[in-house]
């Protein structure tokens, strides 16, 4: 299955076509050991993204998006981890740095923003010292300039009073505060690229917009690369120029984030698109949830891994894995692995229908449109 994702990249392209990709992921694949049996939590991945632009990657929660984030950076240094593929950030191979390489380009030329402030941040320490402590290693200014510098980024990020906040532990600080504190700490050493995974998904709604704002201003003004990883396809739909839609393990659809809301071709992301609150409707209208769960990724089935959830799944999508392929009268960068793709004129035939997981009428009412689900 992997082989068969494994030709297709997918890219966020720069306005000068000729520039060398900040990333680039090929055919990435990451597998643990366990008394289980082999996990394939990532399974055959592959993207680029050029600097300045926005990546998003979307999926449910198990499909792998942090263990590829994380072994992207450089963040799993488990001996039970089995990866392959490859991993280039400006054309140099990191997919197998050791810990020590590894620190010279993480945390300064690729940055990440986790789920939780809490873990990223120590508890212990005050908020001014974490800032200044990665300026110590890796730039070299004086004990004033990294105070300076520290104040500096803390008002960039929105804090107020940044001379005070300098002085107080996390725990002092509201959970958006935080956040902010660690997106000034992944911009102390001037990232060319930021791994921002789920960043607002442990903050209060009213929060989440600002964080979002603040991390599409800070790539802007650094011109950095960005991958914005999010279960919440609403999150992502006004900030990207492409998405990657996960599953299992694997990408299943990608497109230019306009492209893919006017043609979303696999019915995942159509499921996904259904399942998030519309502003266009009134508050207190039901979700249409994704019936059933994720196979797991120690005994994946064969054929398509969404087959047991698919409104459309046919006998054929149970037997055989569907390959990334695009439909090229519309865009060849828009690609996705599925037999009966929505609103392609190839319904099943020959076999009987599979019983739907999910009611077919999924599929043909009316779908959101980007504006409308844009956080
Ligand atoms: N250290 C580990 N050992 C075994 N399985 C793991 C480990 N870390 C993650 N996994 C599995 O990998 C899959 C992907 O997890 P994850 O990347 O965290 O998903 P997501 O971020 O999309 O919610 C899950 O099935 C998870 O249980
Ligand atoms: S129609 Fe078949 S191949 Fe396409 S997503 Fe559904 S189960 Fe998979
Ligand atoms: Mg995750």
């Amino acid at each position: 299955m992997a082989d068969q994702h494994a030709n297709i990249s997918t890219t966020v392209q720069n306005d000068d076509e000729r520039s060398e990709p900040l990333l680039v992921v090929e055919d990435f694949a990451v597998r643990f050991h366990t008394r289980r049996g082999l996990v394939r939590a990532v399974d055959g991945v592959s993207f680029e993204l050029h600097k300045g632009k926005t990546l998003g990657i979307v999926g449910e929660s198990g499909c792998g998006k942090t263990v590829l984030s994380r072994s992207i950076m450089g963040l799993l240094h488990d001996p039970k981890v089995e990866r392959s593929g490859r991993v280039l950030f400006e054309g140099r191979d990191v997919t197998h740095l050791g810990r020590r390489q590894g620190r010279s380009i993480r945390g300064t030329e690729m940055a990440m923003v986790f789920q939780d402030p809490m873990t990223s941040l120590n508890p212990v320490m005050k908020v001014g010292r974490q800032l200044t402590e990665g300026m110590k290693a890796h730039l070299g200014l004086t004990p004033t300039q990294r105070v300076e510098s520290a104040v500096r980024l803390l008002r960039s990020v929105g804090i107020p009073s940044p001379e005070r906040r300098m002085e107080q532990y996390p725990f002092e600080l509201s959970g958006g505060m935080r956040q902010r504190v660690t997106i000034a700490i992944a911009m102390a050493c001037n990232p060319k690229l930021l791994l921002a995974d789920e960043p607002t998904t442990a903050l209060d709604v009213t929060i989440q917009a600002q964080i979002l704002n603040l991390l599409d201003v800070e790539k802007r003004d650094r011109n950095m690369g960005m991958i914005l990883v999010t279960h919440d396809l609403g999150v992502v739909a006004g900030r990207t120029e492409e998405i990657v839609v996960m599953y299992a393990g694997q990408i299943v659809e990608r497109a230019p984030t306009a492209e893919l809301f006017n043609a979303i071709r696999h019915p995942y992301t159509e499921a996904l698109l259904r399942s998030i609150p519309k502003l266009d409707e009134p508050s207190g209208t039901p979700l249409a949830a994704i019936g059933g769960r994720p196979p797991a990724l120690h005994a994946i089935p064969p054929g398509c891994r969404f087959a047991p959830r698919c409104p459309y799944a046919q006998r054929r999508c149970f037997e055989d894995a569907p390959p990334l392929t695009s439909d090229a009268s519309v865009s060849a960068a828009h690609t996705f692995a599925c037999w009966y793709p929505v609103g392609v004129e190839i319904r099943p035939t020959g076999g009987p229908a599979v019983e739907p997981a999910v009611g077919p009428s999924a599929g043909t009412s009316a779908r959101p449109t980007v504006e409308a689900v844009a956080r």
